[in-house]
Order: C-alpha cells, then sequence, then structure tokens
C-alpha cells in the first residue's frame, strides 16, 4: 500500500481554491509514490468552512487553526490567509514538526520572515514558500536555458512588469490587501514580490535599489458600509536596481493600469540573446539568438507545451495548452517530492526572506529618496 501524506490547509478562499485543485489533482497526473489525503480545511465560519469543505473535496472541516496544526495525524500545513497569520501560523506548525507550504509574501515584514526562519530551521522541517509563476513551464524553461548558456554569459538586463486594474474605481472597499497592518505593504508585496522572486530566481541577488511608491486613492469605503477608512499600503511601486552579477534590474507593479488584469511581462537580455515571456499567453516563450545564422535572426515563439519542457510530462500533448490551475498543480508536486526526501525545494522560506529584504530595501528607498544597498 502506497504511504500517505495528510494535508492541513488553513484558509479557503481564492488560494485555498487553487491549493485545494492542486493537492486532488497532483496525485492523478505526477507519478506520486505517495497518496495525498484531503485531511482538514480550516477558515473562521463555521457554516462557510462547512461549505468549503463539501465543495473543495475535504474530509473534515474546522475553525481553529491551532487544532489543525496540532493534530498528530496531519503531516503538512498548507496557509492561505492574509499576511499577518503567516508568521503566527507557520512558527506552530514548525514547532509541531509539520512540513510547511506557506503563501507569498512570507511575512508582512523581515523580522517576521526571520522569526519564520528561525522556527523552520530550528525544527528541521521541509518548507517552500508558493511563488507559483516559478512552476509555469516557460518560465522553468527560461531557467534551463540560462543555466545551459544560451543568453550568453552575461546577463544585462530584467525587466518585469506586473499590472492590474481592479482597485482602479474609488468606491473599491477597503478589503484586507488595502490596510498594511494585514497586508504589510499593498502592490509591492502582493504582486512586486512575485517578479522580485522570478528576478533572484533567474538572474540572481539584487545588491541595491532605487524607487518610487504611490498610493493614488488615500481613502475608501469599508467594507461593512460603515463609513471611510484610510487606505495605509501602496497602489504601485516602480524601482530600478543592480543585480550582484552586474545585470541592471527595472521592475513596476501596479493595481492602477486600466485593462491590464494579470499582465505579467518578462524580458531579460544576456550576451547572446533575449527570451520575452507574458503571462496572458503562458504556453509561450519569444526567444531571440545572436547565434542563429545572419538574415534569418528575429525572436522565435516557442510553443512550451512539449515533453521535453519542464513538467509538460504530466499534461497532455503538445499543443493542448495548461493555465493558471496547473502552475499550483506543479508546485505541490515538487513540494511532495521534497517531503518525501525531507529536503526543503524552492523557493524556501530563506527565499522568502531575501524577498522581504529586497522589498523593504525598496520601501526605505522610496521613504528616503535615495539609493539602498542590501
Ligand atoms: N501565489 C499567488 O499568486 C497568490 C495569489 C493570491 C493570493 N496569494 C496569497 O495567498 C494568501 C491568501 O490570499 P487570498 O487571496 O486567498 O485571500 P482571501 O481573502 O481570498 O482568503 C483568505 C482566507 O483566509 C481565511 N482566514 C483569515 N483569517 C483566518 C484565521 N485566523 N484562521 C483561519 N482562516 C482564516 C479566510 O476565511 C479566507 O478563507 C495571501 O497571503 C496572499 O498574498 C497568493
Amino acid at each position: 500500500m502506497k504511504k500517505k501524506l495528510k494535508i492541513g490547509m488553513i484558509g479557503y478562499n481564492f488560494m485555498g481554491k487553487a491549493h485545494s485543485s492542486a493537492w486532488r489533482q497532483v496525485g492523478r497526473f505526477f507519478d506520486l509514490p505517495v497518496e495525498i489525503e484531503l485531511h482538514t480545511i480550516c477558515g473562521r465560519t463555521p457554516s462557510k468552512v462547512e461549505k468549503a469543505r463539501e465543495t473543495l473535496g475535504w474530509k473534515k472541516a474546522s475553525t481553529d487553526w491551532r487544532e489543525v496544526v496540532n493534530d498528530p495525524e496531519i503531516d503538512i500545513i498548507d496557509i492561505n490567509t492574509p499576511n499577518d497569520t503567516h508568521a503566527e501560523i507557520a512558527i506552530a506548525a514548525a514547532r509541531a514538526g509539520k512540513a510547511i507550504l506557506c503563501e507569498k509574501p512570507l511575512a508582512r515584514n523581515v523580522a517576521e520572515a526571520e522569526a519564520m526562519v528561525a522556527a523552520v530551521k530550528e525544527a528541521g522541517v521541509v518548507n517552500m514558500v508558493c511563488h507559483n509563476y516559478r512552476r509555469i513551464p516557460a518560465i522553468a524553461l527560461v531557467k534551463k536555458m540560462i543555466d545551459d548558456g544560451l543568453l550568453g554569459d552575461r546577463i544585462y538586463h530584467y525587466r518585469a512588469r506586473y499590472a492590474q486594474d481592479w482597485i482602479t474605481d474609488p468606491n473599491f472597499p477597503l478589503v484586507w490587501r488595502l490596510r498594511s497592518e494585514i497586508a504589510g505593504s499593498g502592490t509591492h508585496g502582493d504582486i512586486d514580490a512575485h517578479i522580485i522572486d522570478l528576478g533572484r530566481y533567474l538572474v540572481g541577488e539584487i545588491a541595491e535599489v532605487c524607487g518610487i511608491m504611490e498610493t493614488f486613492i488615500t481613502e475608501r469605503p469599508l467594507p461593512d458600509g460603515s463609513g471611510f477608512g484610510k487606505v495605509t499600503v501602496d497602489d504601485a511601486v516602480s524601482w530600478i536596481g543592480r543585480f550582484r552579477n552586474g545585470a541592471m534590474a527595472n521592475l513596476e507593479a501596479t493595481r492602477f493600469a486600466n485593462g491590464r488584469k494579470n499582465h505579467i511581462t518578462l524580458e531579460i537580455n544576456g550576451s547572446k540573446g533575449s527570451l520575452y515571456f507574458d503571462f496572458e499567453d503562458m504556453n509561450r516563450l519569444k526567444f531571440f539568438s545572436t547565434e542563429d545564422p545572419q538574415g534569418l535572426q528575429g525572436f522565435r515563439d516557442i510553443l512550451v507545451t512539449e515533453g521535453v519542457h519542464p513538467y509538460l510530462n504530466a499534461w497532455w500533448p503538445p499543443g493542448h495548452i495548461i493555465g493558471y490551475e496547473h502552475t499550483f498543480t506543479n508546485t505541490i508536486a515538487d513540494f511532495v517530492q521534497a517531503v518525501l526526501k525531507g529536503c526543503s525545494v524552492h523557493p524556501t522560506f530563506e527565499d522568502g526572506l531575501a524577498n522581504e529584504r529586497v522589498l523593504a530595501a525598496v520601501q526605505e528607498s522610496a521613504r528616503k529618496r535615495a539609493w539602498v544597498s542590501l
């Protein structure tokens, strides 16, 4: 009989739904030597968590995350709650000896992230941050192409933009993502964190930064209709920087780009070529090589759907494209393998902490109107 891994998942809304889908599907597409049991789902409101349990396919429901974290039957804690709860839940889960998958950003700030790293190190538990965009097959292919030298031995530029438009309406309510005591920061920790993570993954560590941040709408209606509250996070951030290897960084994240829904674009230019990726066309990668014959040079359009491409062996025949939810299943497949080996897999909590340090440096730079070194 196959060994079983039992999952306890905290939070059942947007990410809870995405992760539940991945936990349900992972063993059906990836050849794992283990059975996955969706053991307990947790939220605060009994009727809502019970409904989520039924809809998302979990065995038990709980309204107390401490009970889930301390349940001796559970092997893995998967954290999908707002950012202010990540540290407390993860530290308790580490002390209870559980493997931990935590949503990004790892925490609200560097101090919380440091405490989380210390806790997982002390407990020796497997840990991972869910920067699922690393597991888009086209992005994993970018990583392989850079490592194989296809862009040359020098990277000159990393340019990334993450643009959305869901809060451009001034009457959009003051949800938790717009309150610093819950979210930490705004667009910065929410979506800039993803393109920072991709920059660290694909190009290297960041050495210095210079940024600007803006809050365009400073007051919004409270969700319960009782009046107005202050927006205490950034709406947009833009920064330049330098990687330790000399590459230049140019990043922008905004929730004020009307018409842009989940627009993630990357361009990386190296001494032998360039790569371009657009999430809204996530099965494709554009590659320019200076080694192509003169007169025939131009951006190639690679449809990243073949068995030779990362993760695609687990999915469909060539040309049968995949989508957003597959990025979570690919992430969880790697996480499960890591749990079985007893060895963390990237991006680890240490990566989450490194990310927080970049976020904090950009915030400091914007505040001081000056360059900040890391
Ligand atoms: N990887 C990604 O691309 C991605 C995308 C969206 C969100 N996120 C991250 O996922 C996390 C959750 O975001 P979301 O969009 O799913 O939020 P959400 O508001 O949609 O859902 C939050 C969930 O947490 C639950 N919750 C809140 N406090 C709780 C508590 N004390 N105990 C138990 N449950 C509690 C809520 O009931 C809800 O089910 C955030 O950290 C966010 O940054 C990551």
